[in-house]
Parts: structure tokens; C-alpha cells; sequence
């Protein structure tokens, strides 16, 4: 038995396709040439000033372990954070503090489902969601979404996979990595009603709340008890490496996730900690980085359109364009590396995202400063007029 997928392996743990692209900028930004960045899903700005300001007038105490589920101040701040922006009461017992969401993925896995349960995504999705799964033992049913329908999973599309290959969990975000696709407050209590319904378990990855363009961002939690909800710093919070994030927690497995919790990582970053409580009361520095965000997905809007490739979804949150490049190109890899050496600009091959279709695509992350975005586009559409 081998552990590595062969290529043509449509399944199983894979890397990230983008370190190349990442690696090769560093060679080609070594040698003096400039590169400008829309491959990494981060925020270029740091976290709000309180913040810093806040880490370091802590720097000085010992920084010992908090609680395993977090700190009280921060768990109340989330109380209020969910009372303020959802209208919904959480328990104190229900907040877990994590190391980002990647870990609250696992600690999901392993404390609500049973040990090779079926867990479905949507592809194209976040990488880390199959290969996390992959990683532990658990098996991934991949529910195809389309450009044609904005990328935005339906009710219908769960009860459609469910009945080809039924499955015990069902992991969404929206706003969605890569496309940036959100579904309605409506969509979204129908999903939740549907996998009721299946006796399917819910995982509402809400890291990209806050950065819905088109109307508040609605979560899980305001139509039910039963889901699991994850969400993050790392984006809205600009505070990618600062590993926090958070999960509210049904009751049922309260238990077993705390003790995975106190066992795998016994607690969040307590500095990242101190970091996140005041982050949750600088918002407006948060909506300052949104507008800027704002203004890039225009640029880009605008830029793919006259450049042909209007199929594009202008994107309802986040920071991504998910561009269909099939006009040009079979090999989003080779696509990525050829635009990064030809015209220095840096994208992620769609292949990350969707090991069957992902070789038609690249994504575009527009997190950066609107001078990078415009730059970006320039040399795409000078790049695209010389193939
Ligand atoms: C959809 C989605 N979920 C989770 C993560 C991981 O985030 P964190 O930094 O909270 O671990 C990312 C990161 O890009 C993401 O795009």
C-alpha cells in the first residue's frame, strides 16, 4: 500500500499547487523583477492598531495557557459578537476558541462523526477541506457546483448528492473560497432545513463573514442549534498568522470536542487571544480593508470583461475572482507559471480547487492594494493580447 497519490489519482492528499507559483516569485524577486501578488488569500494590511497596540502592552506578562475552550473575556466578546451582528444568544459553554478554523476542522471531524464518516463539499472548494479529510481518515463526497448558477450550492443540489452517495456531514462556506460565491439567508435555511431533514450534520464555515458585498452576512446560527459553526480572524481581521479562530458548538458534542480541544492543542494562542478579543470592537478598521476590497473586485470586474472573460462572476464576498480561461489554456499550472514568468503576476491554478475541472481556471485574490490590483490587471491583458 502507498501512502502518495499518483498524478492521474483523483483522490487523496495533494499539495498546494501555488507553492510553486509562490516558490518561483521568490527566485524571479530575487533576481530584481517585480511580481505582483494575487495568489495568496490574505489580507496585505496588518490587524487594526488597537490591536498591536493592545499585544504589545501585554508583552511583558507570562504568557501562560488560557482555558482550553478560550479566554473569558474573548468568549464574552463573542457572545456580544453574535448578539450585536445576528440577533442570536449563545451560551458560554457553546464558544471554543481554536488555532484558526483549520484546526476547528478537525476537532469537527473527529469529535461529531464517527471514524471514516462521509463528509460533503463542494468542488470547487476550499483545498484543505478534502485534503484534511483525506488526512484523517475520513472519505470527502464532492457536490459539483457551476459558473451558470454564480457558484452557489442549493437545497436541491444536497438532496441531489444524497440520494447518488448519502453522506453524514455536509461542510459549506458562504462566502465561499474560490469563488467567492454567497448564497441568501433563504438558500441558506433551506440547506439547513435539507440536511435536517438527511439526518445530515451541518458545518458552517463562516470565516468569510463580514465581507458579504451584497447584503449582511447571515449565519447558521439564526436557523438552528444543531450546526456546527467555524469561523475565523484570519480574514475579516486581517490576522491570518496569528492562528485564532472560533466554534459554536451544539450541545451534543460539547464533550468530545473538548477533550479533543484540551488534548490536540490544550489551548488557542493566548497572545492571539488578547489580539482577537479587541479586534472584535475595531470593525470599522475591518470595513476600512472591505472598501478597499471593494474597489479591487470592481477593477477586476471591469478588466475581465474587456478582456473577454465576462463569464466571470463578479463575486458576491471575500476576496477571489474564480476566471474561466478555457479560451486559453487545458493547464492552469502551466497558465499560472508562464503569466507569473511572462508578465509577473502571480495567480492560483484552479487545480487546487477542483482536481476534475480546475485545469479551466485561476484564481485571483484581490486582497492586495488597489495600486497591485490595477497593475495586475495590465499586465494580464497585455499578457493575454501577445498569446
Ligand atoms: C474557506 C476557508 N476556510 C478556512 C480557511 C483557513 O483559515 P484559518 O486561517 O482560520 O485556519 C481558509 C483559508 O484560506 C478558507 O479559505
Amino acid at each position: 500500500m502507498t501512502l502518495s497519490p499518483s498524478p492521474s489519482d483523483l483522490t487523496g492528499l495533494r499539495p498546494f499547487y501555488v507553492m510553486e507559483i509562490t516558490a518561483r516569485s521568490k527566485v524571479l524577486e530575487a533576481a530584481g523583477q517585480s511580481v505582483m501578488h494575487m495568489e495568496s488569500g490574505e489580507p496585505g494590511a496588518p490587524p487594526a492598531p488597537a490591536v498591536r497596540a493592545a499585544v504589545a502592552a501585554s508583552l511583558d506578562l507570562p504568557q501562560h495557557y488560557t482555558p482550553s475552550t478560550g479566554t473569558i473575556p474573548l468568549r464574552q466578546g463573542l457572545i456580544g459578537y453574535y448578539r450585536d451582528q445576528h440577533r442570536v444568544t449563545v451560551p458560554m459553554e457553546s464558544l471554543m476558541v481554536t488555532m484558526g478554523s483549520s484546526a476547528a476542522f478537525i476537532l469537527a471531524f473527529l469529535g461529531a462523526f464517527k471514524p471514516g464518516a462521509k463528509i460533503a463539499v463542494t468542488r470547487p472548494g476550499y483545498p484543505a477541506y478534502l485534503n484534511t479529510l483525506d488526512g484523517i481518515g475520513f472519505k470527502a463526497v464532492e457536490i459539483p457546483i457551476t459558473a451558470e448558477s454564480g457558484w452557489r450550492l442549493t437545497a436541491e443540489d444536497v438532496e441531489r448528492a444524497y440520494s447518488a452517495e448519502p453522506f453524514d456531514g455536509l461542510l459549506f462556506a458562504s462566502p465561499a473560497n474560490p469563488t467567492g460565491a454567497a448564497v441568501t439567508g433563504d438558500t441558506l435555511r433551506a440547506i439547513v432545513e435539507v440536511c435536517a431533514r438527511l439526518g445530515v450534520r451541518f458545518i458552517s464555515d463562516e470565516i468569510y463573514h463580514g465581507l458579504d458585498y451584497r447584503a449582511p452576512s447571515v449565519s447558521a446560527l439564526e436557523f438552528t442549534d444543531r450546526a456546527i459553526i467555524i469561523n475565523s480572524f484570519s480574514k475579516y481581521y486581517c490576522m491570518t498568522g496569528w492562528r485564532v479562530g472560533w466554534m459554536v458548538l451544539p450541545e451534543d458534542v460539547r464533550t468530545r470536542i473538548g477533550m479533543l480541544q484540551q488534548n490536540m492543542f490544550i489551548s488557542a494562542p493566548t497572545l492571539s487571544q488578547t489580539a482577537a478579543l479587541v479586534a472584535l470592537s475595531e470593525r470599522a478598521y475591518s470595513e476600512e480593508q472591505k472598501a478597499i476590497y471593494r474597489q479591487n473586485r470592481h477593477t477586476v470586474a471591469d478588466a475581465l470583461a474587456q478582456f473577454g472573460l465576462a463569464s466571470a462572476n463578479e463575486g458576491d464576498g471575500a476576496f477571489y475572482a474564480y476566471v474561466d480561461f478555457s479560451r486559453f489554456t487545458n493547464d492552469s499550472l502551466g497558465f499560472c507559471i508562464e503569466l507569473l514568468e511572462q508578465a509577473g503576476v502571480a495567480a492560483t491554478p484552479g487545480i487546487d480547487f477542483d482536481r476534475h475541472n480546475g485545469n479551466r481556471f485561476v484564481r485571483f485574490s484581490y486582497a492586495g492594494t488597489p495600486a497591485t490590483i490595477a497593475e495586475a490587471m495590465n499586465r494580464l491583458g497585455d499578457f493575454l493580447k501577445r498569446r
